[in-house]
């Protein structure tokens, strides 16, 4: 079907400009900016949006899925973007549930959101903001934990319009190839990428922590840790992921 690409200079938050489009009825929506105002990252925050530096893209998709499936879609958008990263020479890895890190910095987000839960197709939001050519500077005080670009990695400029092709192109393909099979054929690879495989983690969880050893995902995107319990399983949500 169709893309409609939405292209604004600035906007408040691409993952708002697809939900617009989803009220008047309208999907298929990639929706782009230079700028956001109000740009969101997981868990209230804020994601540091400045013009004309990075990458910053919502798609708005009706997926045949079932509502369970949905927490595994995140992880297959991280892996097709680290996949790709990694195809142009960036040794990106990813932070369960879908950070993208290089050398242990955050160089990458996902937020997934849903329009009318409950519905099939479900309509998906699916926000993606990558750090290019953002350098240490004025608008970078806000940003709360370690994080890195391309530039800053590798001492280039990148052409953020060829990135957005090469990044979107074998997106779209994973996603089609996430509602046919999930992530079964996915979950060794995934691993492979993981930052955190057969390594010392905490889980910080809003009322408690708990630390185990890293063993990568099963096929329903859960993260697997092994504890004095032997290996455990943990979905979503409010957890979140350091290490040692
Ligand atoms: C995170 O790691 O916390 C997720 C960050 C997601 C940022 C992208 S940028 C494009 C889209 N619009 C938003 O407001 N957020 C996502």
């Amino acid at each position: 079907e169709l893309l409609t690409v939405d292209y604004q200079v600035v906007s408040d938050s691409t993952n708002d400009t697809v939900k617009q489009y989803f009220k008047n009825n309208q999907s298929n929506i990639l929706a782009i900016t230079e700028q956001q105002l109000a740009g969101r990252g997981r868990r209230g925050r804020q994601w540091v949006s400045p013009f004309a530096q990075n990458l910053y893209f919502t798609l708005g998709l009706e997926l045949d899925l079932p509502i369970s499936e949905l927490s595994g879609l995140s992880l297959a958008v991280g892996l097709s973007l680290t996949e790709t990263l990694n195809r142009l020479a960036i040794p990106a890895k990813l932070k369960w549930p879908n950070d993208i890190y290089i050398e242990g910095k955050k160089v990458a987000g996902i937020l997934v959101e849903l329009d009318g839960a409950f519905d099939s197709p479900c309509r998906v939001i699916i926000g993606v903001g990558i750090n290019i050519n953002m350098q240490v500077g004025q608008h970078t005080q806000a940003i709360d934990q370690d994080w890195t670009s391309l530039s800053i990695f590798s001492g280039k400029i990148w052409s953020r319009t060829q990135l957005a092709q090469q990044l979107s192109e074998p997106l779209y393909q994973d996603i089609e190839l996430f509602t046919q099979h999930g992530l079964k054929n996915k979950v060794e690879l995934w691993q492979s990428y993981d930052h955190f495989y057969r390594r010392p983690i905490r889980l910080i969880m809003p009322n408690n922590e708990i630390a185990g050893v890293g063993r990568g995902i099963d096929e329903s995107g859960a993260l697997l840790l092994e504890t004095a319990n032997g290996i455990e399983r943990f979905i979503g949500g409010e957890i979140s992921v350091r290490g040692m």
